[in-house]
């Protein structure tokens, strides 16, 4: 089969090339899935298990990208939960071959069924995206109805999701980033957008949960906007500054399939949007990790058509 591979640390980008791979072994609870649309993340060439198993032990050449969308052709042992010929979607881990290729192996238990009506190269923007905001605001940040949330970076690929998330659970949505993406964000639901760059963060007001995706210096002056019992919440990295009388959290997100199944439904009932950006074929995508092909919105890897 064919897939994406990087194989020296050093190189880096330099270093990824379309490769012949052997079939991927399904080992107990994995799925195999034929690829049909698949997502990465730029900066994972960054990332020590790009390169090395969770032992710690060199894995190049090793296969990139971590989201993916298919379907199921083949079960390992003792898999339950899906079949063969399911459409599916998620998050292959982070310390295995990854979803730039034709086929992947990954744990069921990390993928949801995705529903027929659910384009594949839609499904693939949402995994990493959708379970990150969905994580933040609800699982750290405890966000409900009728609470305010403060979303920077609003117009970007988790922000967005967040925005749609939070407004659709009857939060008020405060959202920040740069006057470029103010009519994006307030299309997907935002009711005050900050420009970081001409306007004062701290006229947000006082907040029950901040919701980072910038880190530095807008991180810390953030925490002075989570009233007594919020949360501040970051991706990005562990907040410096602590909120007076509130928590501070930052985590990396995980597979989920109970949350995925509920992102889906949202996908098909066209409540939740994802911004994808380029769709470029398996061949190209050395060239779309590059940072200078980078076009607005999720790039997604198509690989297999229907
Ligand atoms: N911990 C986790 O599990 C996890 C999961 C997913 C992502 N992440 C990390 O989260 C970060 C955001 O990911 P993403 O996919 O949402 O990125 P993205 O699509 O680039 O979105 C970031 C948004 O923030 C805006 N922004 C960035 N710096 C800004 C500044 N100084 N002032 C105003 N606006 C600013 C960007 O505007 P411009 O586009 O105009 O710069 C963009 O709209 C990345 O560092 C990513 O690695 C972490």
């Amino acid at each position: 089969m064919q897939a994406i591979t990087v194989r020296d640390r050093n190189a880096g980008l330099a270093g990824m090339s379309l490769t012949d791979m052997p079939y991927p072994h399904a080992a107990e609870n994995d799925v195999i899935v034929r690829v049909h649309a698949a997502g990465f993340t730029p900066g994972e060439l960054d990332w020590p298990a790009t390169w090395t198993d969770r032992a710690g032990r060199d894995r190049t050449p090793s296969v990139p990208g971590h989201e993916l969308s298919g379907v199921v052709v083949e079960l390992g042992y003792g898999t339950t939960g899906l079949s063969v010929g399911q459409r599916v979607f998620g998050l292959a881990d982070w310390a295995r071959d990854g979803s730039l290729a034709e086929y992947t192996a990954v744990e069921a238990r990390n993928l949801a069924p995705l529903p027929a009506d659910v384009d594949h190269t839609v499904a693939a923007a949402l995994p990493i995206s959708g379970l990150t905001a969905w994580q933040g605001l609800f699982d750290h940040g405890r966000l409900t109805t009728g609470q305010t949330v403060l979303i920077h970076g609003a117009a970007g690929g988790v922000g967005s999701i967040a925005v749609q998330l939070a407004h659709e659970a009857g939060a008020r949505v405060i959202g920040t980033g740069r006057a470029s993406g103010r009519d994006r964000a307030l299309a997907l639901g935002v009711d005050t957008f900050i420009d970081l760059e001409t306007e004062k963060l701290e006229d947000a007001g006082e907040v029950d949960v901040v919701f980072d995706v910038i880190g530095g210096e807008i991180l810390d002056r953030s925490a002075a906007l989570v009233r007594a019992g919020g949360t501040l919440v970051s991706i990005v990295m562990p907040p410096k500054v602590q909120p007076k009388d509130g928590r501070a959290v930052f985590f990396v997100v995980e597979p989920d399939r109970a949350q995925l199944t509920d992102l889906a439904t949202r996908l098909r009932d066209g409540r939740l949007k994802p911004v994808v950006g380029a769709v470029r074929s398996l061949a190209d995508a050395p060239a779309a990790f590059g940072p200078g092909n980078r076009t607005p919105g999720k790039t997604i890897i198509r690989i297999t058509e229907d």
